[in-house]
């Protein structure tokens, strides 16, 4: 398809990028942004490993076409953090042992970033569903709950 001119909020800042409307948001994130952070897994909406919010809902980047974020907000793993300081997901992740290899983890704390965003203190099942869609080959499905909801009581603690 033509090229054009894209424009949505990446990551907080406004982004005009020229690409062909067809193109998957996880191609523009990784290829034309070097946003590297968002995995490229399946390619099929399978496994998750691709998961970003959009306007605060996780989505599989890899599914979306590139012209049907135009004036949404995007937002990837590359927000979570602020200079040295990690997010409380990213804390919770590695304290509770819920990264192994670690290609998973992006597309899960971001589907958990999703969750806690509408439901801060998640109860065990929520973050089950939250995460249903994504895919971890190494670590038990276990520790990544638990780390979910220890990022909830993480994140609720930071803010009082
Ligand atoms: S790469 Fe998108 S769901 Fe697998
Ligand atoms: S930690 Fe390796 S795929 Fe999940």
């Amino acid at each position: 398809m033509k090229q054009q001119i894209i424009m949505f909020q990446l990551n907080g800042e406004p982004l005009e990028i020229y690409a062909d409307p067809a193109e998957s948001l996880l191609a523009i994130l990784r290829e034309k942004l070097g946003l590297y952070g968002t995995k490229a897994g399946c390619g099929k909406g399978e496994c998750g490993a691709c998961t970003v919010l959009v306007d605060d809902q996780a989505q599989n980047s890899c599914l979306i076409p590139a012209g049907k974020v135009q004036g949404r907000r995007v937002e990837t793993i590359e927000n979570l953090s602020r200079g040295d300081v990690v997010h409380p997901i990213q804390e919770a992740f590695v304290e509770k042992g819920a990264v192994q290899c670690g290609f998973c983890s992006p597309g899960m704390i971001m589907s958990a970033y999703a969750l806690l965003k509408s439901s801060p203190q998640p109860a065990p099942e929520d973050v089950k569903t939250a995460i249903s869609g994504n895919l971890c080959r190494c670590s038990g499905y276990k520790q990544i709950e638990e780390a979910v909801l220890c990022a909830g009581d993480k994140m609720k603690n930071r803010e009082s």
